[in-house]
């Protein structure tokens, strides 16, 4: 497992010491950044020791660009750590800058990245600090500690960088690390719109978060990510491509042509079962008490995915507001995908539209149930078992990483 572990300047850049050398002992790999501050608290010399490797310490430097650029640094690493990470390092990051190997490092980091913050307790309370932090929780940071107890400066609180031991197995059991190295996914997220004249559709709730989320798992998990997405309130995710689509038959259309290259596909989008027969080219005239809609069926996309001749390792979405269950069950028979993840909707029990989810994942001769949780920690989870049940699946297209 390569670990790249970013130093920022506190007096907890000692306790990173200890890190890199519990790591090491571990049997991970270890390189070491460090800003200009933390070389006042620590020689890199220390640091260069005990990895093993030369510090990398600018972003600008013809001789270490030749050596290890930040790129193929970013490239190299499983993990990011950004240990200890302070008030300043933690701003930098939360906003996007790029203006040392730190903070360029985290932009090119395509893997998990944990922080361990350190700092005066006042610092770490300040709302600006805790809007970062939130900030950065939001983008899939993990967020290692602070601890409480006596600080540098003779106060006393929450600001303590966890002690190195916690980080170290906190690290070593980072579940994505590069279990999908080397493959294709292809997912769908959010919901259809099914047009019905020129300015009116029939949609449903999803916000595609859970979509979002898993492909933003897949990635850290090291594949290479295809997103099919309807209309959603949400960002493009970074190294990831992105199909905007509004129909279910556009959907259908953009996944059928792109599946059998993908070793794995991930229904979560919920898509139209009906559609409107006909599109009224001008806007429905208000007239008569009462109208009827002619809705048809739409194809049905993972059904046929799990169909095609090459056909990747597939895995559908089952939203049940009753008999979970046997509706899942069902659906496995009957679109024959080789994973259904049922969650429950309406109510308040997560789900569409909402940041929590919790799953029951079924497959042939098996299941597993993820409690309820964040949508960012559900979908890893979720991408952690796939990576195992495909590990077992005898017919893989390229062998896991
Ligand atoms: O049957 P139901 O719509 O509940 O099945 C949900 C699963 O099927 C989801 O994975 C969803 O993405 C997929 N689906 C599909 N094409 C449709 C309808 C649903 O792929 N037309």
């Amino acid at each position: 497992m390569n670990i790249l572990l970013a130093v920022s300047g506190g007096i907890a850049a000692y306790k990173s010491a200890e890190l890199v050398r519990l790591l090491r002992k571990r049997g991970a790999d270890v390189r070491v950044v460090m800003t200009r501050s933390a070389r006042e608290f620590v020689a890199p010399l220390t640091f260069q020791a005990l990895s093993g490797s030369p510090v990398h310490t600018e972003l600008l430097d013809a001789d270490e660009e030749n050596a290890m650029g930040h790129i193929n640094l970013a490239r190299w690493a499983d993990v990011l750590i950004i240990a200890p990470a302070t008030a300043n390092s933690i701003a930098k990051c939360s906003h996007g800058l790029a203006d040392d190997l730190l903070s360029t490092l985290y932009l090119a980091a395509t893997c998990p990245v944990y922080i361990a913050p350190a700092m005066n307790q006042a610092m770490w309370n300040k709302a600006v600090t805790q809007e970062n932090i939130q900030k950065l929780k939001s983008h899939g940071v993990t967020v290692i500690g602070p601890a409480q107890g006596d600080q540098a400066c003779g106060e006393t609180g929450f600001g303590r960088m966890s002690e190195p031991l916690e980080i170290c197995e906190r690290l070593l059991a980072e579940p994505l690390v590069r279990r999908l190295q080397g493959l294709k996914v292809l997912i769908s997220a959010g919901p259809t719109r099914e047009p019905l004249d020129s300015v009116r559709y029939i949609t449903n709730r999803s916000s595609g978060k859970m979509g979002y989320a898993l492909a933003d798992a897949a990635l850290k998990a090291g594949a290479q990510v295809t997103l099919v997405s309807g209309p959603v309130q949400l960002a493009a995710p970074v190294n990831i491509e992105v199909i905007r689509v509004e129909t279910a038959s556009q959907m259908y259309a953009a996944i059928i042509s792109r599946a059998p290259e993908h070793d794995i596909y991930i229904g979560a989008a919920a898509v139209a079962d009906y559609s409107p027969v006909v599109m009224q080219s001008e806007k429905i005239k208000k007239q008569a008490e009462q109208i009827t809609l002619t809705l048809q069926k739409t194809r049905d996309i993972l059904a046929e995915v799990a169909q095609l001749e090459h056909r990747p390792f597939t895995v559908g979405f089952a939203a049940e507001t009753h008999d979970l269950e046997r509706y899942a069950q069902d659906k496995l028979a009957r679109k024959k995908p080789d994973m259904i993840a049922a969650n429950w909707v309406g109510g308040d029990q997560g789900g569409f539209d909402s940041d929590q989810n919790a799953l029951q994942v079924f497959w042939k001769n098996g299941q597993k149930t993820l409690a309820m949780t964040g949508k960012n920690q559900l979908a890893a989870q979720l991408i952690s078992l796939i990576a195992e049940r495909l590990s077992e699946k005898p017919v893989l297209k390229k062998p896991l990483g």
